[in-house]
């Protein structure tokens, strides 16, 4: 029997699917979503929910305690693009939640704790193609500077306290159940809603920007993954880089006129063009492969016909 999960941000676009998925694995009563606004109906009805602040130490440790929790998944934070447009709540948000659930750990009432990175951990000086584990890291991004602060910190806890904190650094992620949360991989979501709308969409970045990217499904197995894996297998206690695709606007409209062969893209790069120009186009994730077996499974075609056919439904 699994012990008690907690979820923070879990209405969210990755912690709605999260939360559902580890429901299903270790049953609906083990696992507690938790945020600021209730989410959709079907992660409402699928278990128990706690209203919570993640900035809220105090009310973390009740939940925490009430629920006799033993793991959390700290999924709350302020995206890329919403956090160039309010600095310094990004910054207190992202870190001071990290700073409450890693403290809760540091103080032995939690004994694992997941908390996502990001690929906005690289910067302009950042070499851009098959991005390494390690390498130079200068991110010049409100919520890239608050990531790798974040991974410097869980590193130090793990080293200095021994919590058993474990991180994947997220690349853009594609889903069809809950829309993205300000981030500037955004449109590689919009485009598939406005394709099926509309038969045509406005791209806010340039038709060249590769990035890489991931299908939700992916994102989840790798999650889920790596918190199962046995401690002694997690060599990078910072987080670990991982890929899956690489694709331009370009790509991806191609991609879609083999659905819908009328489909029309066209490009108005506005400020997240400067945040995407910053980022690697593709990554090196040999350390997440050799140490805990990743694997992806989803490609762009795939990833494709499956947000179309659960889009159009
Ligand atoms: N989605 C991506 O493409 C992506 C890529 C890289 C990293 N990440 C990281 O993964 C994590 C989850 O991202 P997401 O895309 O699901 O984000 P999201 O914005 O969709 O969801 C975040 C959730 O946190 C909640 N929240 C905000 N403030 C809160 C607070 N004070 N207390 C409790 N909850 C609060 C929001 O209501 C929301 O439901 C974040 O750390 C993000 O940086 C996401």
């Amino acid at each position: 029997m699994h012990k008690p999960i907690l979820i923070i941000g879990a209405c969210g676009q990755i912690g709605t699917e999260l939360t559902i998925e580890l429901r299903n694995k270790y049953g609906s009563d083990k696992v507690i979503a938790s945020d600021i606004r209730e989410g959709s109906e079907a992660l409402m009805k699928s278990g128990p929910f706690e209203l919570l602040d993640a900035t809220n130490y105090a009310a973390i440790e009740d939940v925490v305690m009430h629920y006799e929790i033993d793991e959390v998944y700290l999924m709350a934070a302020m995206l890329s693009a919403t956090a160039e447009k309010f600095p310094m709540r990004a910054w207190n948000l992202n870190m001071n939640s990290l700073f409450n659930v890693l403290n809760l750990a540091k103080d032995r009432k939690i004994s694992k704790v997941f908390w996502p990175s990001s690929i906005a951990v690289f910067g302009p000086n950042t070499p851009k193609e098959n991005t390494p584990q390690n390498t130079i890291m200068e991110p010049s991004t409100v919520y890239g500077i608050s990531k790798q602060s974040g991974e410097r910190w869980c590193e130090y806890y793990f080293k200095k306290y021994g919590v058993d904190v474990r991180s994947v650094r997220y690349p853009g992620l594609i889903s069809w159940k809950t829309m993205p949360g300000g981030g500037t991989t955004d449109y590689a979501v919009e485009i598939y809603h406005k394709a099926l709308e509309n038969g045509a969409y406005e791209c806010f970045l340039a038709e060249n920007t590769k990035l890489p990217m991931m299908y939700m499904d992916d994102a989840i197995r790798a999650t889920i993954g790596l918190m199962e894996s046995p401690a002694e297998h997690i060599k990078v206690r910072s987080s670990y880089n991982l890929g899956s695709m690489s694709f331009t606007p370009e790509a991806i409209a191609e991609s879609i006129q083999k659905h819908i062969p009328g489909f029309q893209i066209s490009y108005a790069p506005d400020f997240r063009q400067e945040i995407a120009d910053s980022w690697p186009s593709s990554i090196d994730d040999r350390e997440a492969r050799e140490q805990w077996g990743w694997e992806p499974k989803f490609d762009l075609d795939q990833t494709t016909a499956d947000m179309l056919k659960n889009l159009g439904k």
